[in-house]
């Protein structure tokens, strides 16, 4: 198969490329209040329209490539919720709920779980351990890699085995820049994986080579425009428009790249990963 058929079979679902559900919170109370992140300068002034723009264009994106998006009503006072990846962890119709590591988050916890409640998930567990959900919790077909370092406990680490019955795989982050999982990797595919190097320590390192048979490299600069906040389906990446290399190397490899701006929502340390929870049936 040719490059060009690859990219053209991309534009929508393929056989065996099954719909993704996902929940998504908008913006519209985002704004940069606190600093719990590097990332995050409260004294410059986020534009919440541009904001919304790029969350409903991500949204369209989903939707045109025939994935369903449910969404999570926002609630005043709670500006990080926008980044609805961090609620919970959805795998096989059961929900572990997040349990945030700062105050100025710790209500969306519940309004997550509110939200699994009505709409049917009878599997829902509290967590009794710091986890900030998709923020460390990386699902990868036969494994979940889960990063701590910097919010979710490494304790947290055997509930979510006790979840999902997944083995899993810890990894350690060590650069504050990159201060939750999704940040560092991104799984592209049951054999493929994307990921920043500098972002984890030896161990971890030879843990993620020895789960993904393909490992991407990003450079640093890719990692600095959120390149691996990306959001795979099997075929079609979306990835932050200004991470060039990697965008290209996964090009390279036949994946179906659509690249994204995404600036504003990156003030408060987040990008189209960080706004995406997928529920897994
Ligand atoms: N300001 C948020 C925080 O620091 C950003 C969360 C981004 N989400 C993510 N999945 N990385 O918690």
């Amino acid at each position: 198969m040719t490059m060009q058929t690859l990219a053209r079979d991309g534009a929508g679902i393929s056989a065996g490329q099954p719909a993704r559900t996902y929940l998504m919170c908008p913006p519209t109370y985002f704004d940069v209040q606190y600093a719990i992140n590097a990332w995050m300068d409260p004294t410059s002034p986020v534009d919440r329209d541009r904001a919304r723009h790029e969350w409903e264009r991500l949204r369209a994106t989903y939707a045109s490539l025939g994935h369903t998006v449910h969404v999570l009503p926002p609630v005043p006072g709670l500006p990080d919720m926008v980044f609805a990846a961090n609620g919970a962890t959805v795998v096989g119709g059961m929900v572990l709920g997040a349990r945030f590591r700062h105050p100025e988050r710790a209500a969306e916890a519940d309004a997550h779980r509110i939200w699994f409640e009505e709409h049917g998930y009878r599997r829902i567990r509290t967590a009794e351990h710091v986890n900030e959900g998709e923020g460390d919790y990386a699902f990868a077909y036969r494994a979940i890699v889960a990063g701590h370092g910097f919010r979710t406990d490494p304790v947290a680490h055997n509930e979510l085995h006790d979840a999902f019955g997944l083995p899993v795989v810890s990894v350690r982050l060590i650069d504050p820049r990159f201060y939750h999982l999704d940040t560092a990797l991104c799984v592209i595919d049951p054999f493929t994986a994307a990921y920043y190097p500098g972002a984890f320590d030896e161990d971890g390192l030879i843990k993620l080579q020895a789960l993904f048979p393909e490992l991407i490299e990003a450079t640093e600069e890719d990692a600095l425009a959120f390149g691996l906040n990306a959001v795979s389906d099997g075929r079609n990446v979306i990835v932050p428009d200004d991470a060039m290399t990697l965008i290209a190397r996964l090009t390279e490899r036949g994946f179906h790249v659509i690249p994204i701006e995404m600036t504003e929502l990156r003030k408060a340390g987040g990008g189209p990963k960080c706004c995406t929870l997928e529920l897994r049936p």
